[in-house]
């Protein structure tokens, strides 16, 4: 443990820490952009400099290690103003067409910008400076125009996904993320995850499935169905329809990172085509005898048709089913395929029903792949 002092208040931390990590256990906020826990540190943007005794310039605490007897100042006049011009900076090289129509991002960079008392239309520069949209990627939208050149996109898909797609070209005013050598995001082998969009504090990425949907009215912690990790995500939900997922570091399993399933994958919720009652072929509900294939083509084409009706007839005839097949060919020649959609309680009594109701060890699950 090392002893410093944050503000004049002497507090003791583990010396592995970095000053900016000390402020936060203190309670102390510092401003940051290219910071991010999840990552490792990069100290690029310089807004979470503080002053501290003996240094000559600033010093950027996400990168500067505690040291014993250290005293910071991190929200000194001068810091303060420093702080402002290196906003107003990246707002000189920042354009948000959205913004000019009236749809203000709440982004961790316009937090700052705020904060910071800046008039974002008079700051940002007047003509974009990329395409908008510029990548293909069916799920990720691309922006250079608000990118700060925080390269948290580049360690995101680095470190927490272990694609390596992005990295940083040109130098100085031209600085901007590429996808591999400056081809798109699916040719780089991108996954589609959206960590990137995830880890990005300015919207220069963002969820295309989500652009224009506005603010939800409220968010629903939720775990996804689709395999047996048991990621939690937040379902962000407007008019009672699912407008975005958001992964959040409160999920025990998987933190701020999730798959392209669980982002992107909740389309099907509100699909006109979801099937939402059950369904049996014609030719079972009335009682009649399977069609044969050639009458399949023909008269009785009909008879093949799905049609909705109640639980009890669906289960009935499903039952009844079952028990046809057992009594003909032996309980073995059926089984029973569950889904991680079902909850463990509901996939618990599949295994019941399969193993001790049919009499068959054929039993598997989408989630054991
Ligand atoms: S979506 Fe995922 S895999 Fe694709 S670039 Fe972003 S972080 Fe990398
Ligand atoms: S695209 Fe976003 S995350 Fe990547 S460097 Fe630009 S601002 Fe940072
Ligand atoms: S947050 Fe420390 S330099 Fe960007």
């Amino acid at each position: 443990m090392v002893n410093l002092k944050i503000n004049g208040n002497l507090i003791h931390v583990p010396e592995d820490m970095t000053v900016l990590e000390a402020a936060t256990l203190a309670g102390v906020t510092i401003p940051t952009l290219c910071d991010h826990p999840d990552l490792h540190p990069y100290g690029g943007c310089r807004l979470c400099v503080v002053d501290v005794k003996g240094y000559r310039t600033p010093m950027a605490s996400c990168t500067l290690a505690v040291s014993e007897d250290m005293e910071v100042n991190t929200h000194s006049p001068e810091i303060e103003k420093s702080r402002k011009i290196i906003l107003e900076l990246f707002m000189s090289n920042y354009h948000d067409d959205g913004y000019e129509n009236g749809q203000k991002q709440k982004t961790q960079f316009m937090h700052w910008v705020d904060h910071y008392g800046l008039d974002v239309k008079a700051s940002m520069s007047t003509k974009p400076q990329y395409p908008v949209n510029s990548d293909a990627n069916p799920f990720v939208f691309v922006d250079l125009n608000k990118c700060i050149q925080c390269t948290r996109c580049v360690r995101a898909c680095t470190d927490i996904q272990g694609r390596f797609v992005w990295s940083m070209a040109e130098r100085g005013i031209d600085t901007h993320p590429v996808a591999g050598a400056n081809t798109d995001m699916l040719d780089a082998r991108c996954e589609s995850c959206g960590a990137c969009v995830a880890y990005c504090p300015t919207g220069a990425l963002d969820n295309k499935m989500s652009m224009g949907a506005g603010v939800p009215d409220k968010v629903v912690m939720t775990t996804c169905t689709y395999c047996g990790v048991g990621c939690q995500f937040e379902l962000n939900i407007k008019a009672n329809k699912i407008i975005r997922v958001t992964s959040t570091e409160k999920a025990p399993v998987n933190g701020n990172h999730l798959c392209v399933k669980g982002r992107y994958g909740y389309d099907f919720v509100h699909h006109p085509e979801r099937i939402s009652k059950p369904r049996v072929r014609r030719y079972l509900l009335e009682g009649k005898k399977k069609p044969v294939v050639s009458e399949q083509l023909t008269m009785n084409m009909g008879q093949w048709d799905w049609v909705e009706t109640d639980w009890e007839t669906a289960l009935d005839i499903t039952s009844q089913k079952i028990l046809d097949i057992k009594s003909q060919f032996g309980a073995n020649r059926i089984g029973v395929l569950t889904s991680a959609k079902c909850t463990n309680e509901e996939n618990y009594l599949m295994n019941k029903l399969a193993r001790q109701a049919i009499g068959t060890n054929n039993i598997d699950h989408c989630a054991r792949l």
